[in-house]
């Protein structure tokens, strides 16, 4: 099988590919981004002949089109992600988000590829209806709150989705609850993990926004892409939404209690954690979400995938990452790259 993958060099996307491409089925890949994430396989001699990697854009539909072409099946998981974007870069989330979506779904289109449609949980928004059903109410802060951005271009990208199911394509929605793992991200970017992860490196106290009593359902990477290849190759899952993450509810606090054990520091002790108001980190553009927690009924049942990886033993493998490759940040990749 021919697999495309948009934003195939970033963190999910890069570990899509690898299990594709251990699969042995071919991938190619468009990415702006540099290719720092996918590095460790690209020369891999298992792998040769079988992965291309186009740096470009997915609002160039010319580009999107051709390789289009050549593809069986089409994950499109390109987007602008991460908090600091959404508050400081609304255009760009909104321009690539459902301009890009927008192209990949017309080329698909006009290519009769299946795609597979990367959304996320902040599609529930402010929902307090835990855990979240793939089919129920949404619940959005104003548009004047740039954070809400993110949530809504996701949302318009999942009607486009539909509104081309409608004329023939088949079409996948999977909606990610905080995937994590190794390659998540550059140290300090927008993700809590990473954010702590740059402090744990530097031997920082954490800080903690507010009381650190939000939740998440962090969701290793390893469940995620099973979960993500099931979406594709599934013929039920056809024209369905899916969310993708864990049962396991975990407090902020916790996640931190956890990451700081990895690094060898008693999480009960007050000098590891700093506690720092809301507004103070993100500035007044930003509302939190209490509780975020998936039903994953349908990923077991349909996709046929349960989660296996407990939070300690992913932030076990993750921090061992990260500690491996401390210095994993853009410059690092700009400089991975120049040396190849
Ligand atoms: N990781 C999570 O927990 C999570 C949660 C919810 C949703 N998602 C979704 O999953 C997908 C992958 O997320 P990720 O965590 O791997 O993030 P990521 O930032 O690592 O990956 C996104 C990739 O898209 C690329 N990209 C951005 N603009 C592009 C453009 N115009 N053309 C082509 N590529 C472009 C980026 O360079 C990046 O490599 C995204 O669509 C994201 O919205 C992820």
């Amino acid at each position: 099988m021919r697999v495309l993958i948009t934003g195939g060099t970033g963190f999910i996307g890069s570990h899509l590919a690898q299990a594709f491409l251990e699969r042995g089925d071919s991938v190619l890949v468009i990415d702006t981004a540099s290719t720092a994430k996918v590095l460790d396989f690209r020369n891999n001699p298992a792998y040769a002949g079988r992965f291309q990697y186009v740096k470009g854009s997915v609002l160039d539909y010319t580009l999107l089109d051709g390789m289009m072409r050549k593809a069986d099946l089409c994950y499109h998981l390109a987007a602008v992600v991460g908090v600091e974007h959404y508050v400081d870069d609304p255009f760009g989330v909104l321009d690539v988000n459902i301009n890009g979506t927008q192209n990949v779904l017309r080329a698909a289109f006009h290519n009769d590829t299946k795609v597979v449609f990367s959304s996320t949980s902040e599609i529930y928004g402010k929902s307090t209806k835990v855990p979240f059903k793939e089919y129920e109410e949404r619940v959005l802060g104003p548009t004047s709150i740039d954070r809400w951005c993110y949530s809504t271009s996701k949302a318009a990208g999942e009607h486009f989705a539909f509104a081309y199911a409608k004329f023939g394509l088949p079409v996948v929605i999977l909606r990610y609850f905080n995937v994590y793992g190794p390659k998540l991200d550059k140290i300090d970017r927008g993700r809590v993990l990473t954010i702590f992860m740059g402090q744990l490196l530097r031997g920082e106290p954490l800080t903690i926004v507010n009381e650190g009593r939000q939740t998440r359902a962090f969701t290793y990477v390893d469940d995620a892409i099973r979960a993500t290849m099931a979406c594709g190759l599934v013929e039920q899952a056809v024209g369905g939404i899916f969310n993708i993450g864990t049962d396991r509810e975990t407090t902020i606090l916790e996640l931190a209690k956890v990451m700081l054990k990895e690094f060898g520091k008693n999480p009960e002790d007050p000098k590891n954690i700093v506690f720092k108001k809301q507004e103070e980190v993100y500035g007044k553009s930003y509302q939190d979400i209490d509780r975020r927690v998936p039903d994953v009924t349908r990923m077991k049942t349909i996709l046929n995938v349960q989660p296996q990886i407990s939070l300690e033993e992913g932030v076990h493998k993750t921090c061992e990452w990260f500690k491996r490759t401390e210095n994993f940040r853009e410059p690092y990749a700009a400089a991975a790259l120049e040396k190849k």
